[in-house]
C-alpha cells in the first residue's frame, strides 16, 4: 500500500522564511555570477531514486531536479569507494594522479586523524571559484584527511582546500556510531579469534624456543611483551571507533563528540541555509557543497522520519535525504537565487550490497560499492539543474563523469582550468545544453585502488558505448557478493578481457564473443587507449601507505579533556532539543 505522507518542509517555517525575505529585500542579488550548490550523497545506489526508475520510494524533491534540469543516466565516479571518489570529484583528476588511489587492503581513510589526505597542492573546484571571488562552503562529510605532518597543521582540512566555511565530519560514518554492531566484526566475523590466533601462534613459538633453551626466561618475557602490546593496541583501536573517530568540526574547532546521528541532517540543512544567507548578505556569489551523511551506515534519522517508508531505516533515511535537499532548495528560492543557480546532485559511489537492507539498491546494474569496475559501484545518479542556462526535463544517456563537474564549475564561474597538470574532467556543458548529442569523452578508465580494471569507449561515431573489463571482483562462489567488502588485491585477472556492449547490456551480463570480428575490432582500440592513459600517469607520493593510514593517537581530537577521558561534548548552538 502506498501511503502518501507529505512531510512539511519546516525549515521554511515562519521564522526562517521571514529572515530569508528580509535578506532578499535588503540585499537584492545583483551579481550575474551563478551560485553553485553541489549535493553529494553517500553510498546512494543508482536505483534508489524515483527519477531513476524506482517506483516504490518517495524522493519528490530530488526528482524535481531531474524534472527541471538534465538527468544523466550514464554518470560515473572515479572509484567505487568514498575517499578516492571524492578526491576525484573535488580535483577533476583520477585518484592515481593525486596519490589518493588505495594501494592495499585499506581503501578509505579509516582514522580521520591519520596523515593520509588530499594534498593541499591539488587545486580543488573551490580554489577555482575562489579565483572568481566566490564564498565557498562545505557542509557534511569530508573524508579527505585532517593533519599532515603534525597536530594542528590542518593541511588536509577543507579550509586549506579553498573552502571558507566548514561544518561536518572529517571522517566517515561507521556502524559503531549508531548500532550495537561493530564495523570490524561485520567485515571479519572471526576477528577476535583471528587476533587471538595471531597472538597465540607466536606465543607458542616463543614458548618452544624457551623450552628448547634457544632463549632464556628474561628474553622470553621481553619478546612476549613486545608481541602482546601491539596486539592489545590493535584490539583497542578497532574496539573504540566511536571514542576515536566520531566527531563534528566547525571550521578548525571540534564542536561535537561523539556524533549525534539523529538530527544531524537537520543540523546540516541549518548550516547550509545560514551559509547561503551570509553569502547573500555579503553580496557574494557562493559555492555550497552539501555532502550528506546519508545513506552510509550507521543509519539514524530524526524522530519524525522513523518508520515512514516501506524500506526500513534505509528508506526512512532516503526520505530524510530527500527532505534535506528540498529544504535547501526552498531556502534558495526564498533568497531569490532560484534561476541563476547551478545545482548538481550525485552520490560518491553505488549502494553497498553486502549489508543487505541497510545498503542501497543499484537497479539493473551489476555489483556495488567496493567491487571495482562493475557499474553498480561506480554508476550513480547525476542531475544538473540550472534554469537560466539548461533545458528542463532533458535526459542524456551519454557517458559522463563526476570529474566533469570540475570543468562545469570552472566554466560557470569563468575561470580557466589549471594548465600545469592533467585535468581528467571534460566540458559537458554543450552536451547538457543539447548543443551536441555525443559525449566529449571518448574513453573513461575504471580503477580498483590503483589498478586499472576496465575502460569505457564511446566512439565519436555510432551510438554504442563499450566496456572492456580486465579484472573482476573475487565474489563468494555462487553469490554476487563479497564478504562485507571486496578487496582489490583479491580481484581476478581475466586472461581474455571481457567486452560488453553497455548500451544494450548495461547489466554486464553477456560479454561479446571474444572470437568475433566485433571483439577483434573494438578491443585493440580500447587497449591502445589504456596504454596511452597509463603512460600519462606520473609517479606521485601515495597517501595510502600504512605509515600514513595508521592512526596517530597523539593527534586524537578530544573536546573536553585529556584523551581518552571526557571526550564528549554537545555544540552549544545545537542543544539536545534542536529541531527544524
Ligand atoms: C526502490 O528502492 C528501495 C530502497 O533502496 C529498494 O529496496 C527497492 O527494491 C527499489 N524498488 C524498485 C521498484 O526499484
Amino acid at each position: 500500500m502506498y501511503v502518501d505522507y507529505t512531510i512539511e518542509l519546516t525549515t521554511a517555517g515562519p521564522n526562517m522564511m521571514a529572515v530569508n525575505w528580509l535578506i532578499l529585500m535588503l540585499f537584492p542579488c545583483v551579481h550575474p555570477a551563478p551560485n553553485i550548490i553541489l549535493f553529494i550523497a553517500d553510498d546512494l545506489g543508482y536505483g534508489d531514486l524515483g527519477c531513476y526508475g524506482n517506483t516504490s520510494v518517495r524522493t519528490p524533491q530530488i526528482d524535481s531536479l531531474a524534472r527541471d534540469g538534465v538527468k544523466m543516466t550514464q554518470h560515473l565516479t572515479a572509484a567505487s569507494t568514498c575517499t578516492p571518489s571524492r578526491s576525484a570529484f573535488l580535483t577533476g583528476r583520477y585518484p592515481v594522479r593525486t596519490g589518493m588511489a588505495a594501494t592495499g587492503l585499506m581503501r578509505v581513510n579509516t582514522w580521520p586523524y591519520s596523515s593520509c589526505g588530499l594534498p593541499s597542492s591539488e587545486i580543488t573546484f573551490a580554489e577555482q571559484t575562489k579565483k572568481a571571488g566566490y564564498l565557498n562552503g562545505y557542509i557534511g562529510k569530508w573524508h579527505l584527511g585532517l593533519h599532515k605532518d603534525r597536530i594542528g597543521d590542518f593541511e588536509h582540512h577543507p579550509l586549506k582546500q579553498g573552502f571558507d566555511y566548514f561544518y561536518g565530519t572529517i571522517g566517515t560514518n561507521l556502524d559503531d556510531f549508531g548500532y550495537e554492531t561493530k564495523v570490524i566484526t561485520n567485515q571479519r566475523p572471526y576477528w577476535y579469534g583471528e587476533l587471538f590466533t595471531i597472538w597465540a601462534v607466536t606465543a607458542v613459538a616463543l614458548w618452544s624456543l624457551l623450552r628448547s633453551k634457544y632463549i632464556g626466561t628474561v628474553m622470553f618475557i621481553v619478546l612476549i611483551t613486545l608481541w602482546t602490546v601491539p596486539i592489545i593496541c590493535v584490539y583497542l583501536l578497532f574496539e573504540n571507533f566511536t571514542l576515536l573517530s566520531s566527531f563534528v568540526h566547525r571550521n578548525f574547532e571540534l564542536v561535537e563528540q561523539p556524533i549525534r546521528l539523529a538530527g544531524l541532517s537537520q543540523r546540516l540543512v541549518n548550516e547550509g541555509v545560514e551559509f547561503m544567507q551570509n553569502a547573500t548578505v555579503a553580496r557574494q556569489p557562493f559555492l555550497l557543497v552539501m555532502s550528506w551523511i546519508h545513506m552510509h551506515v550507521a543509519i539514524k534519522t530524526a524522530k519524525q522520519f522513523e518508520g515512514r517508508s516501506q524500506f526500513g531505516r534505509y528508506g526512512d533515511a532516503l526520505e530524510e535525504l530527500d527532505w534535506s535537499v528540498g529544504a535547501i532548495l526552498k531556502a534558495l528560492e526564498q533568497l531569490g537565487h532560484g534561476d541563476n543557480t547551478l545545482i548538481y546532485f550525485t552520490s560518491d559511489n553505488g549502494g553497498h550490497l553486502e549489508i543487505g537492507t541497510d545498503g542501497g539498491y543499484n537497479g539493473f546494474l551489476k555489483g556495488g560499492k567496493t567491487h571495482g569496475a562493475p557499474d553498480g559501484g561506480i554508476r550513480v545518479p547525476g542531475i544538473v539543474k540550472w534554469p537560466s542556462v539548461l533545458p528542463r526535463g532533458k535526459v542524456t544517456d551519454e557517458p559522463t563523469s563526476l570529474m566533469d563537474i570540475y570543468n562545469l564549475v570552472s566554466t560557470a564561474v569563468g575561470v580557466n582550468l589549471p594548465s600545469d597538470r592533467e585535468i581528467d574532467g571534460e566540458d559537458i556543458l554543450p552536451l547538457l545544453k543539447g548543443d551536441v548529442s555525443v559525449s566529449p569523452r571518448e574513453f573513461m578508465f575504471h580503477y580498483c585502488g590503483n589498478r586499472l580494471e576496465a575502460a569505457r569507449y564511446r566512439p565519436k561515431g555510432g551510438s554504442k558505448t563499450w566496456k572492456l573489463v580486465t579484472h573482476e571482483p573475487n565474489l563468494i562462489p555462487g553469490s554476487k557478493l563479497c564478504q562485507f567488502v571486496c578487496s582489490c588485491n583479491f580481484n581476478i585477472h581475466l586472461a581474455t578481457p571481457k567486452l560488453y556492449d553497455m548500451t544494450s547490456d548495461p547489466g554486464e551480463t553477456t560479454p561479446i564473443d571474444s572470437n568475433s570480428k566485433l571483439y577483434r575490432d573494438i578491443t585493440p582500440i580500447i587497449q591502445n587507449a589504456i596504454y596511452n592513459h597509463k603512460n600519462s600517469i606520473k609517479p606521485v607520493e601515495s597517501q595510502f601507505t600504512w605509515a600514513k593510514l595508521a592512526p596517530k593517537l597523539t593527534w586524537q581530537p578530544c573536546c573536553n579533556g585529556h584523551f581518552p577521558f571526557n571526550c564528549e561534548c554537545i555544540d552549544p548552538k545545537y542543544s539536545e532539543n534542536f529541531t527544524l
